[in-house]
């Protein structure tokens, strides 16, 4: 049989990988789909030619358009990243009839739905495992591999910036610019660091993973964002004498009331798998009704283990070339006329336990008023503990564990505790999740 021929849209790093593994892994991969699968054509405006593997069998070009209005090319891959014109080209290969693989979280967590219902249309297939926690087949898993399920929760470290800051300023108590510079030295953190240290990034990967585990629309504008900026490194020190880790997590949880889905630095017991995933390698955590608690754990990002990803969705476009389209897995994992009008949570409606840290003047009472504070709004304290002043301060850290409470009830205790004259600035709080079945 003529090998598949696929055209690429970037050279760049995952591009680069891309062209790389298929190359190297030519022949074993055709093994696995019984046909080979090559790259014909590419389209870059810049490239390191001397870092590619067969790049004498591509047509390389810079114009895009041209690459997605080529006819003798089957499927495209999207690794341009971005808005634009990553949606247009996406568009336009659909419209030609062509499969498209894609790695750009962005694009599918913002434009996803139009392109899906475009892609049906058309009878083609979109796939996207690249853009969710890299090399990790974690959509492959919760799509097909947990399809008897219903996905109670699932909570995962999906931005390996994020996590590899968190993991510095706790073992090497570094401060969080300092090892930022790094992570994008290190070239893991997105062309904008924001997205990253900010959990848009995160929140992108988050909004495709609810989506496909409850089988709701893609809806990242409704998904809760907060970042690790505030982050100090006494909560991170705080945090570790309570026996949690802080960990940046997006959490997708389904509830009787509605849909949550929640970025935010959390904090988690040190004993969990989870709360040992450190450095930039991402883990998912899906909780399904049927088995229980599943993990998953691998690199997020990086130029092989993504086109591992890439590779892999090219496999599957391949081997299912002659399926009708009615019997290929759904975009979203659920048929599209399936997909459940679920409202999701506003922040205030959520219940989570949590970690405050005020800091207070050191007088007889001012714990007193504060408990009571907390006791009136019927938030129960698991744990508190005061700690020493910092060299010089004459306020001292107050800092405590909450049961769990409805957020709305907690931002209007915490309302209270910052308007009292014994305490400075604003209370920390971070969420507390116990991530157990
Ligand atoms: N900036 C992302 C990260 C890259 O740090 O995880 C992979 O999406």
């Amino acid at each position: 049989m003529n090998p598949v021929k696929v055209g690429l849209l970037g050279l760049g790093t995952v591009g680069g990988g891309t062209l790389n593994v298929l190359t190297r892994n030519a022949a074993e991969i055709a093994r696995r789909v019984g046909r080979g699968i090559r790259i014909t054509h590419a389209a870059a405006k810049a490239y390191d030619a001397d870092s590619l593997l067969g790049l004498d069998q591509v047509e390389v070009c810079d114009d895009a358009f041209a690459v997605v209005d080529n006819p003798e090319v089957q499927i495209i891959v999207e690794l341009i990243g971005g808005y634009s014109p990553a949606k247009e080209l996406v568009l336009k290969a659909i419209e030609n009839g062509k499969h498209v693989v894609t790695a750009n979280k962005a694009l599918i967590a913002m434009h996803g739905n139009e392109i899906f219902e475009a892609a049906q249309r058309k009878g083609v297939t979109v796939a996207f495992e690249a853009a969710v926690a890299g090399g990790i087949p974690i959509i492959k898993a919760v799509r097909e591999g947990l399809a008897a399920n219903r996905i109670e929760w699932l909570a995962g470290i999906i931005n390996g910036t994020g996590n590899f800051i968190l993991t510095e300023m706790r073992d090497k108590g570094r401060d969080f610019d300092d090892v930022l510079k790094e992570a994008q030295a290190l070239g893991y953190a997105e062309a904008d660091p924001t997205f990253d240290v900010e959990g848009i990034d995160a929140a992108h990967k988050l909004a495709i993973l609810g989506s496909i585990a409850f089988g709701i629309p893609l809806q990242f504008d409704k998904t809760y964002t907060e970042g690790i900026t505030r982050i100090e490194r006494q909560d991170v020190e705080y945090a570790n004498q309570f026996g949690y880790r802080i960990k940046h997590l997006g959490i997708a949880r389904k509830t009787d009331k509605g849909v949550e889905l929640r970025v935010h630095p959390t904090l988690i017991p040190e004993r969990r798998l989870i709360a040992n995933v450190d450095g930039v390698m991402n883990a998912v955590l899906v909780q399904g009704d049927a088995v229980g608690p599943t993990l998953y754990y691998g690199a997020g990002a990086g130029a092989e283990p993504t086109a591992s990803a890439v590779v892999a969705d090219i496999v599957d476009i391949v081997r299912a070339l002659t399926t009708d389209p009615e019997n290929r897995v759904p975009h979203l994992a659920f048929q599209p006329g399936e997909l459940a009008d679920l409202p999701i949570l506003p922040m205030e409606q959520v219940e989570t336990a949590y970690y405050l840290r005020i800091q207070v003047e050191d007088k007889p009472g001012v714990v007193a008023r504060i408990a009571g504070i907390l006791g009136e709004a019927g938030i129960s304290i698991e744990a508190i503990q005061q700690k020493e002043p910092a060299e010089g301060e004459s306020l001292v850290p107050l800092v405590m564990l909450s049961h769990r409470v409805v957020e709305g009830q907690m931002n209007q205790a915490i309302a209270q505790i910052e308007a009292l004259d014994s305490v400075s600035g604003q209370v920390m709080r971070i969420r507390v999740e116990q991530l157990d079945a």
